[in-house]
């Protein structure tokens, strides 16, 4: 067993984890963190998305062991007094761009990645980004919808500000 450090969400947790615990099992099972969600467990479908050190990771092939010292975000960091949605929510919610909601959270994981790196990139950029976030029923006009709109809104959220 291994003791390791790690902010997440803003705050430091320690825990002694196996070697070989899952970053998406450690989050969910150790931590209580069930927003990230396991589908395909194996690097294709991009619903265990968090971010580690600002930048969108798959948990489901990342160990707990591999974040010890890091800083890893989690979609309950988006809204993290559970009230008021963060603004991709809401564009998301606005637009419909999700349906039973299994591929969400890490979808607004790499949105929020895009984000920060390229707020101002159109359809195409924002396809390319998204390529690596499967949903099965939502279909991705509506999520690329959502995805504009947010950025929109927190542009202006930016200029507001
Ligand atoms: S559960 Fe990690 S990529 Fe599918
Ligand atoms: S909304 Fe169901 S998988 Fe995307």
């Amino acid at each position: 067993m291994r003791e390791i450090t790690v902010t997440i969400n803003g705050k430091p947790t320690s825990a002694t984890v196996s070697p070989r615990l899952l970053l998406s099992d450690f989050l969910r099972q150790d931590i209580g963190l069930t927003g990230t969600h396991v589908g395909c467990e194996h690097g294709y479908c991009g619903s265990c998305t968090v971010h580690v050190d600002g930048a969108s990771t798959r948990s489901c092939l990342t160990l707990a062991v591999q974040v010890a010292g890091r800083a890893v975000d989690t979609v309950e960091s988006l809204a993290p007094d559970g009230e008021a949605l963060h603004p991709i929510q809401q564009a998301f919610q606005d637009c419909h761009g999700l349906q039973c909601g299994f591929c969400t959270p890490g979808l607004l994981m790499s949105v929020a990645e895009l984000a920060g790196t390229n707020p101002e990139c159109g359809r195409a950029e924002i396809r390319e980004h998204l390529a690596g976030n499967i949903c099965r029923c939502t279909g991705y006009h509506q999520i690329v919808d959502a995805v504009e709109r947010a950025l929109v809104a927190l542009r202006e959220a930016q200029v507001d500000g």
